[in-house]
Parts: structure tokens; sequence; C-alpha cells
């Protein structure tokens, strides 16, 4: 039988014909509002809103295939009120995204933006003992604002670092505690005394904001903040007053509240190292991600659960 499935046209080069099997495939280009019809499965990015509207549009939904780990541009409860699974991507972009937190770590705390532009403006003059001094890793304390598997791998790449972690967690993670020597602690205690956050929660009502200008205030003085998770969690304007004052050493993101926008004040404010959202940008890793959201469509158009779900059942 063959199904109607939407389908983010940017997946087109990473998928390959023999997982698109038995699908009528409509590509969807990103700047196309989602269409109204018959569809039974779409798989959307993560830059693409999948809403009350939406459903509404696409009576016969079965899935909600998301090409991403983060799930917060769908509703979860107009998803799961029409009986529509939800699937996202889980496991395959956590090293990818680890390696590249540790990119903006190590961007972040010894300057690499700034001697890279010292030396392309022809402005170096030469070696200086106080040149673009930074922080040094070993015996500082890296604190992860949430220790899920993610989150648990950039700890994990913090140990040969000589880094000493703090995390927080709903559940206690005694294997990663034990690999690591992590203590958890609360959000409080980790703000007071890592010198780099590291932020590794989901987008949710509770996180959103979780970064403003009293949970800054209340972080050690030149300490550095990094978020590849998600934009919304960090108030980005009072980012940039931190920074601006110093409160703040640095800080390394990869996300920003309203994607491709980013805050005007954060853009012009000192010490940033500012990504376009590459955190999962691997050709391994957006080839594992792509085949996994098909292979959710595919479960569950031959009657199977899907493998990922976002909630159990529907
Ligand atoms: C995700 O999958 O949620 C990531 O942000 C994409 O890189």
């Amino acid at each position: 039988m063959i199904h109607r499935v939407l389908i983010a046209a940017e997946l087109k080069n990473l998928l390959e014909p023999a997982q698109l099997a038995d699908l009528d495939i409509t590509w969807l280009a990103a700047d196309q509002p989602t269409p109204r019809g018959d569809w039974v499965a779409i798989v959307p990015l993560l830059s693409r809103w999948v809403g009350g509207t939406q459903l509404k549009n696409l009576p016969n939904l079965r899935i909600v295939a998301n090409c991403a780990v983060g799930y917060n541009n769908v509703d979860l409860v107009a998803a799961e009120m029409r009986k529509v699974f939800v699937t996202n991507t889980p496991g395959v972009l956590t090293e990818a995204t680890a390696d590249l937190t540790w990119a903006l770590i190590l961007a972040t705390t010894r300057r690499l933006l700034e001697g890279v532009e010292l030396v392309r403006s022809g402005q170096w003059t030469g070696w200086h003992p106080e040149q673009l001094l930074g922080l040094e890793l070993c015996g500082r304390i890296l604190g992860l604002l949430g220790a899920g598997r993610i989150g648990q791998a950039v700890g994990r790449r913090a140990v040969p670092f000589g880094l000493r972690l703090v995390y927080t967690a709903r559940t206690p993670k005694p294997e990663f505690e034990r690999e690591t020597g992590a203590t958890r602690v609360d959000t409080s205690q980790l703000l007071a005394e890592s010198d780099i956050v590291s932020l590794h929660v989901p987008s949710s009502p509770e996180t959103k904001g979780i970064i403003n200008s009293e949970t800054l205030a209340r972080m050690r003085r030149g300490a550095i903040l990094i978020n590849t998770s998600r934009g919304d969690l960090v108030r980005e304007e009072a980012l940039a007053v931190a920074l601006e004052r110093g409160q703040l050493g640095a800080a390394g993101l990869d996300v920003y509240a309203d994607e491709p926008a980013i805050h005007p004040r954060l853009l012009a404010a000192p010490r940033t190292v500012l990504l376009p959202h590459i955190g999962s940008a691997t050709e391994e890793t957006r080839r594992k991600m792509a085949a996994i959201a098909i292979a959710n469509v595919q479960a569950v158009l031959s009657g199977k659960p899907p493998l990922t779900p976002v909630y159990k059942s529907v």
C-alpha cells in the first residue's frame, strides 16, 4: 500500500531510495506553510511548528516524526488528543552535539575568536606574556545543568581535561558519577560554584528563561555560559547585559530563542562565540537522524509501534 507523506525537502539528499519504499512523498520546503490534506505522516524539521491548526488541517495524520531530538516545535497535547504519534531522534546526535559543546567550551575559555581576529586583521605584533589570557580548565568546575545523554557525554569528555563536575538531574546518575566523579547538586549550588555552566535540559514550561538576570547574577563573576540545547532557556537581553558588565566572562551559544534571529544586543555583546545551530551537524549524524525519522514513519504506517516515541501510546 502506498502512503502519502510530507517530508521536509531539506532531508532529500540524506535519504536513500530504499528507506522511502511505499511512500508517496510531497517534499515540503522550509518556506512553505504546512498544507491541508490527507497526508498520513509528516517529517518536519525543528523550525516547523506543528500545532493544533496544522493537526486539524491533516485529519488523517498518524505520526509527526520530528527530525530532531528536541520536540518543542510540536504541540504534544494537541497531537496526543488527536491520537497522533510524535517521535524524535534520540541517541544518534549525542556525540556530535557533545563535541560541539566542547568546541564552544574551548573557544570561549581560550578566546579563540579574538585570537583569529587578531591574526587576520594584521594587528598581531608578536608574543606578549599577557596577550589573550584565558581560563585554564584543569581544576575548574564544569556545571552541567541537565545530565541526560548529551549532558553526560559532555561530562565524560571533561575528565581528561582535569575538570571537576557538578550536575543537576531529577534523579541521581550513579553510573555517570562513578565514571566521572560528578556530584549531583541543586541548581542554586551549580550556578554558584561552576566556572563553566553548560545547559543540557530540554525546553519546557519549567526551563524556559531559566537563565535570566536573577540566575545570571548568582553565577560566579567571570563564569562562562554554554548553550547547545534550546535558545529559549536563556533570556538573551539579560545575557547581553551580563556580558557587557563583565559579570559573565563569555558565552558560547549554538541556539537562540527566535532562530535565525538573534537579539541585537547579544549580537553586539563582547566575548561571545555564536554558532548557527550546528550541534548535530556531521554527515553521519544528520543521515542517522533522517533515517530514524523515516523508520518511525514506516513502523507506524505498517501498524507497528514507533521506534522512538515521545509518549508511549495514542
Ligand atoms: C535537535 O535535534 O534537537 C538538535 O537541536 C538539532 O541539532
